[in-house]
């Protein structure tokens, strides 16, 4: 997780930084640096490891963190796009060093920028993609524009969701900070004659507690003097302050009313965080830093074990893995797979997937595949937990901490590191058909973007609330790969709102869930164009038929549904197996819509724990 400060006004620039930085320190990173303004020329400084290694570097600048240098921005870097080197390490600037900038995303054109880029004679000296946007200021800036249309022109070119902030040596007086889509959150504190921003909070709060959130698509010109909140394409934007509160759990929330709806709204972030480093865009190659694969390791099966969410996302990384590698695959519950007796053949690994990495079923599972000569691979979240222990190789989630008791952005990283498992699975074994692998590999450059357009604002979801939360039933169908995305709808809406939900195949609807169906009951049919639509078209007629409401998940422009469905709940155009990582937040955002009219207790629902350490 990238953490960004930048900071304007009479303070040591250098210092306050430094101090930001370490106050996302939590959050873990594999290199720093920063950038400051000092008489006229911009001074740079970056170190990989941990942040002390940069204040040992600017200890030889004794002045730098005492002097007023107005002006500086600094980042801790987590490394997507090449490897953990200095070179790599942010800021980034243009070949005459004037341009500074700092990024957290993924620029999903990077490819092309660069191209482009080197068309005109640019010279890249980091393998990041962040290094084109301060180059494509530079050009912006040479064709005349002064440095905020420059940077207003360059943001515009960005593809993908990316959190920016710039400096320019011509420009003494102005930071620019902009947010695309949701992967990285900008949030601009507001002070008495001076201005901070930061990717996070908890970086400013020792310095003001009133803060600005930027939204999708706005670009902050922060100025000694003020503050300008527009649009890309220059409409200007009214923003309202927020206070945030002292105590450091509530400032955490910022401006999210519960931790379930931040985390909600992190997801796009949480994706770009486990994808980091793990994935080539430019070659589809996938590394996993902390699971060997060669021919010799490489599994000829895989058992997933794994309790609730885990247990659906399981169910649909079994399509990843079947699919993309070809390793047969069986998934079960954590609490169910030992009292089978399973049959592990030679060359099976059992894999845990457990956002805790404490719960006991899914730790007496594994050590359950374990004791029959498995050994036990664990997607996990939580750092050093118990599933990591027993394992042999590890796949970490990478979402940050998840408060809220329902998953949500673990669900979703875990299903991506799924993916990244298959892919690097099929990779290992060099076969021809494992070309399809790079080719899908290099598709997951799209998906923070993906995911930040299904956290836009979209009424449809007060709208449903406010229409069906006083339901006692709901029904929720998918087929294929979205299928489990059905079974996940139910348990979110179960466990938050306490309405009672079935999830079920939906060509297994006819024998027997049918009899239910009634003008009473609403049916969530995730009905993405994929190869199961028509079936899925059939289903939603069947549910009509027989008086039901349907509320669709559907791919966006698909008119055909909207003249069978009641409610269209819209998802963009994906590559058909990411599908489920767009379809899992309309179910997450349902739920927590519903939840809150009905006054329930969001992060804490009654009876649920976040680490279930009981059999
Ligand atoms: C659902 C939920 C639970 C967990 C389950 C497994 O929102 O949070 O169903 O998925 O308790 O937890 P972990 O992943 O920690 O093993």
């Amino acid at each position: 997780m990238c953490g960004i400060i930048g900071y304007l006004g009479p303070r040591p620039a250098a210092a306050v930084v430094i101090n930001g930085l370490r106050r996302l320190e939590y959050r873990g990173y594999d290199s720093a640096g920063l950038a400051i303004l000092r008489e006229g020329r911009i001074l740079v400084q970056r170190a990989i490891g941990k942040l002390s290694n940069l204040e040992a570097k600017l200890q030889a600048e004794p002045d730098l963190l005492t002097a007023s240098h107005t002006v500086g921005i600094g980042h801790t870097r987590w490394a997507t796009h090449g490897g953990v080197t200095e070179h790599n390490a942010h800021p980034h600037l243009n070949d005459a060093g004037s341009v500074a900038v700092i990024h957290n995303g993924i620029v999903e054109n990077f490819v092309e920028l660069k191209a482009a880029l080197e068309g005109e004679g640019v010279r890249f000296r980091s393998e990041t993609d962040t290094e084109v946007i301060p180059h494509l200021v530079d050009l912006f800036m040479k064709d005349g524009m002064s440095f905020e249309r420059a940077a207003f022109a360059a943001i515009g070119r960005l593809r993908g969701s990316n959190a920016v902030v710039m400096m320019c040596a011509e420009a003494p007086d102005t930071l620019i900070a902009a947010r695309l889509g949701n992967a990285g959150g900008i949030v601009i504190g507001l002070g008495e004659g001076e201005h901070f921003v930061a990717s996070d909070v908890p970086g400013i709060l020792e310095y003001t507690r009133r803060v600005i959130f930027l939204d999708d698509g706005e670009v902050a010109v922060v100025r000694l003097d003020g503050l300008d909140v527009r649009r890309l394409d220059g409409t200007p934007v009214e923003k309202r302050a927020h206070i945030i509160p002292w105590d450091p759990v509530s400032a955490e929330k910022g401006e999210y009313r519960h931790f379930m709806q931040k985390e909600i709204f992190e997801q796009a972030r949480a994706i770009t965080d486990t994808l980091r480093g793990r994935v080539n865009f430019q070659t589809g190659a996938v590394h996993l830093e902390q699971l060997a694969l060669d021919e010799a390791n490489r599994p000829a099966r895989i058992h997933t074990v794994a309790c609730g969410s885990s247990f659906h996302a399981g169910l649909v990384g079994r399509f990843y893995i079947e699919r993309i590698a070809r390793v047969p695959v069986e998934v079960d519950y954590g609490s169910e797979y030992r009292y089978r007796d399973p049959l592990i053949a030679p060359d099976t690994v059992v894999l845990g997937i457990t956002q805790s990495g404490e719960t006991a079923d899914t730790l007496a599972a594994m050590s359950a595949g374990r004791e029959r000569g498995a050994p036990a691979w664990a997607i996990v979240n939580a750092v050093g937990a118990q599933a990591e222990r027993l394992a042999s190789g590890v796949i970490h989630m990478r979402a940050g901490p998840e408060i809220g008791v329902c998953s949500t952005k673990t669900f979703l990283t875990s299903i991506v590191d799924q993916y990244l498992l298959a892919c690097a699975l099929a990779q290992s074994a060099h076969t021809a058909e494992d070309e399809q692998s790079y080719a899908l590999a290099r598709a997951l450059a799209h998906l923070p973007g993906l995911v930040s357009r299904m956290l836009d604002d979209d009424p449809i979801y007060q709208e449903l609330a406010n229409r069906f939360h006083n339901r006692e039933h709901f029904l929720f169908l998918g087929r294929g790969v979205n299928y489990p995305i059905a079974l996940e709808g139910a348990l979110k809406l179960k466990e938050i709102s306490y309405i009672h939900a079935e999830g079920y195949p939906a060509g297994e609807m006819k024998h027997g869930p049918i009899a239910l169906i009634d003008e009473k009951m609403p049916v969530v049919c995730v009905a993405v164009r994929d190869n199961v639509y028509e079936k899925m078209i059939s289903q939603i007629e069947q549910v009509k038929a027989r008086g039901g409401t349907v509320i669709a998940v559907a791919t966006e422009g698909d008119d055909f549904i909207r003249g069978k469905a009641d409610y269209v709940i819209e998802v963009p155009p994906a590559e058909a197996l990411l599908t489920p990582v767009l379809t899992a937040i309309p179910m997450q955002r349902l739920a927590y819509e519903m939840a809150v009219r009905l006054g329930c207790d969001v992060d804490q629902p009654r009876n649920l724990a976040k680490s279930v350490t009981v059999e």
